[in-house]
């Protein structure tokens, strides 16, 4: 038999045997007898290319080829449809639809938050915590807020009764993350360049906007020639990122103790101005407290409620549903 009708006999059995297969082993060996790289009947069919002549052996290299490819083709095929799971396995319809399964998903206002941070980062702004249990020090003293100050009234805070530091001194639920500021200061020589976002307390009324605790993003950055235009352009970078749109920002004179000046910080949206938060230039005796040198560096720092901004986005109309955990709410972040 010349070499072409050994091949035409080979492909033919070859298809017949493949169809044969009646499972994944099956096919396996009938791979193994036609396809085998080691012995297999293709193998012998190649020694016979070696014995046609020279002006034979590009037809028969090339069908040769085909036959090859075509065989293997069917193999293949054959295989994937013997390995589809059966319809029935032990009485349980694997084709049916599954249940879908109920991820969980992270709450909004941590979303939010996480964005803040990565945004934040883009701007070279490093992330740090705060403890959210403070003592007077760090909530107020080292902020410039002296112990006649309003702000220190006891209706206006949540003190703990009972905890006292070891040193004697009340504690109570911090009311601004501006405690952060000090506690940064306090341990890193400048340059600085922070953000710490978390909770804050306030024993306000509780309606739509208000809530007794809530989130704030604070920002720091104290280095030599910090001014307040770098503060808007911060503010304005950061609430361009977030909201997608670009934003302006507008300065109001205002009152904080530990920032001259200070500002309020708006930020056009759409029509309108809406206020993001407190802001200003870190007064002089707030660094020198920290042991800065307030003639060599200079810096900003701002304090901005996350919750506002993620119902602004979202259109969220009341605060509390932040708190309730109703699911129906939550998942549709
Ligand atoms: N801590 C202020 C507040 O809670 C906001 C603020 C932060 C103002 C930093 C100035 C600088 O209202």
């Amino acid at each position: 038999m010349d070499a072409a009708a050994q091949l035409a006999e080979y492909e033919q059995a070859a298809l017949a045997a493949i169809a044969a297969a009646t499972d994944a082993d099956g096919i396996e060996a009938v791979r193994i007898e036609y396809l085998g790289k080691k012995q297999g009947r293709l193998k012998d069919l190649q020694k016979l290319l070696g014995q046609v002549t020279a002006e034979e052996r590009p037809v028969i290299g090339k069908q040769f080829n085909e036959v090859k490819n075509r065989v293997s083709a069917a193999l293949e095929a054959r295989q994937s449809e013997l390995e589809k799971p059966t319809a029935e396995v032990e009485g349980i319809d694997v084709t049916l639809p599954g249940t879908p399964l109920r991820l969980g998903k992270r709450h909004p206002l941590t979303q939010t938050i996480d964005e803040f941070k990565s945004i934040m980062a883009r701007l070279g702004f490093a992330t740090v915590d705060g403890p959210e249990i403070e003592d007077e020090h760090h909530n107020f003293e080292a902020l410039n807020i002296p112990a006649i100050h309003p702000a220190r009234d006891p209706l206006d805070n949540f003190y703990l009764a009972t905890a006292e530091k070891s040193s004697g001194g009340p504690l109570l639920l911090r009311s601004q993350t501006s405690t952060v500021q000090i506690r940064v200061m306090e341990r890193t020589p400048p340059p600085v360049r922070i953000v710490s976002l978390g909770r804050v307390y306030r024993p306000d009324t509780i309606d739509a906007t208000h809530s007794c605790m809530f989130h704030q993003m604070e920002g720091l950055w104290v280095e030599e020639g910090v001014t307040l235009a770098h503060l808007k352009s911060v503010l304005r970078a950061f609430m361009t990122a977030y909201l997608g749109d670009d934003v302006h920002i507008r300065f109001r004179p205002s009152f904080f103790p530990f920032t001259e000046p200070s500002v309020e910080a708006d930020m056009s949206w759409r029509d309108d101005w809406l206020e993001i938060g407190g802001a200003g230039m870190v007064d002089p005796n707030v660094l020198k407290a920290v042991g800065y040198d307030p003639e060599k560096v200079t810096g900003f720092a701002f304090g901005l409620g996350i919750e506002r901004f993620c119902m602004q986005r979202h259109g969220i109309t009341d605060i509390r549903r932040f708190y309730e955990n109703d699911v129906r709410f939550l998942q549709q972040f």
